[in-house]
């Protein structure tokens, strides 16, 4: 059963109890009754999370009727004839699944077109298509009234057609380019603010500086600067490292998202990742993403190499010995540093020549 429960997602908004019962959830429907649950340790250690993150999750189980916990032995999925006796509740009553349960999944799966972001109405969609697939189980062994299970496989057939119309339509959607701004934003913040409030400082400032010259762009290469500019150092958040390398761990990360190809290639490529990324080793990789050059990028380098760790305003060469000064002489990424100092003047310099050519100078 471990080998089927999945793995947590850390991108995910979605607390990690509930994301456990979830899984456990998808697993216990169809299960017969007397199934023994893996343990707490098990679950502990296959999740990497807390013990009580794991009984919280098996509170939501029992709390929905779906296991039962025996003092010493464990947990089990509960047993429907143990519970069946005249005075018991009728299936409806049991599940709070009533005959115009389609209705209720039907409204629910529209009102989801509603959600602006497709990011939200997938991860409500999930939610909903859980709770259909948790309910139909349910009612499946208790049931007790043939028209019940065929309203609920009948609400489950719409419900499937519904959300296949309701991806379809989160991904023909547009979303309006301050919300893309604005899911950079919350994403960056999810995986930095907390982990790394110095970074996520920074981020902050570099966000900042990318607004005010993303003024005098046209879209979409205003709103690729400012998604690139909150989304650049993602890569150093604790529950994305990967390889170490936080331009191609960003930007790995971001691949596997919604976030447009252009803004993640100007992650991998941001500040002369090139050079450094020679100097690990990771040249290959990087180039699976392009860079694509142009003022932009260059914008988008400048604003980092002006941004002080701590969001402070500094001047290119400050930024450099800064970060000289930070790692030491013999450290890779100085060295690489020094390798990468041509291309970095050079984005620099045209950055800044744009910059002043729309008098933007002093708003800086
Ligand atoms: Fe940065």
């Amino acid at each position: 059963m471990l080998d089927d429960l999945g793995s947590l997602d850390p991108g995910s908004t979605v607390p990690p109890y509930r994301q456990i019962a979830a899984h456990l959830r998808s697993q216990i429907v169809g299960r017969a009754p007397g199934t023994k649950l893996p343990s707490e340790s098990q679950l502990t250690s296959h999740y990497g999370v807390a013990r009580m993150t794991v009984r919280a999750a098996m509170r939501a189980l029992q709390d929905d009727g779906l296991v039962r916990s025996r003092q010493g032995a464990g947990v089990f999925v509960v047993d429907p004839a143990a519970t069946s006796d005249p005075a018991a509740p009728r299936p409806a009553e049991a599940t709070g699944i009533t005959p115009d349960f389609t209705v209720h999944a039907l409204s629910a799966a529209t009102a989801l077109l509603r959600v602006h972001s497709p990011e939200e109405q997938l991860r409500h969609l999930a939610d909903l298509a859980a709770a259909v697939e948790v309910g139909t189980g349910v009612v499946r062994r208790r049931l007790v009234d043939d028209r019940l299970e065929a309203d609920v496989r009948a609400a489950s057939r719409q419900l499937a057609a519904a959300s296949r119309r309701l991806r379809q339509a989160a991904a023909d959607s547009t979303v309006a380019p301050e919300d893309q701004i604005a899911a950079a934003r919350d994403l960056a913040r999810h995986h930095l603010a907390e982990a790394l409030p110095r970074r996520w400082a920074h981020v902050q400032a570099v966000a900042a500086r990318a607004a005010v010259l993303a003024m005098a762009l046209d879209e979409p290469d205003g709103a690729a600067l400012c998604m690139a500019a909150w989304l650049h150092d993602i890569g150093y958040a604790p529950s994305l490292a990967h390889n170490g390398f936080h331009p191609l761990d960003g930007a790995g990360h971001l691949r596997a998202s919604t976030v447009d190809a252009r803004v993640v290639a100007l992650v991998a490529h941001h500040s002369a990742a090139a050079s450094e990324a020679a100097e690990v080793g990771l040249a290959d990789e990087l180039a699976a993403f392009v860079d694509e050059g142009g003022i932009v990028r260059d914008l988008l380098w400048f604003c980092d190499m002006t941004t002080g760790p701590d969001g402070q305003p500094m001047t290119f060469g400050q930024r450099m010995d800064e970060v000289r000064a930070r790692y030491g002489p013999d450290h890779y990424v100085t060295r690489a540093m020094a390798q990468g100092m041509p291309a970095r003047e050079q984005a620099v310099a045209r950055a800044w020549a744009w910059i002043c050519e729309h008098g933007l100078a002093s708003s800086l």
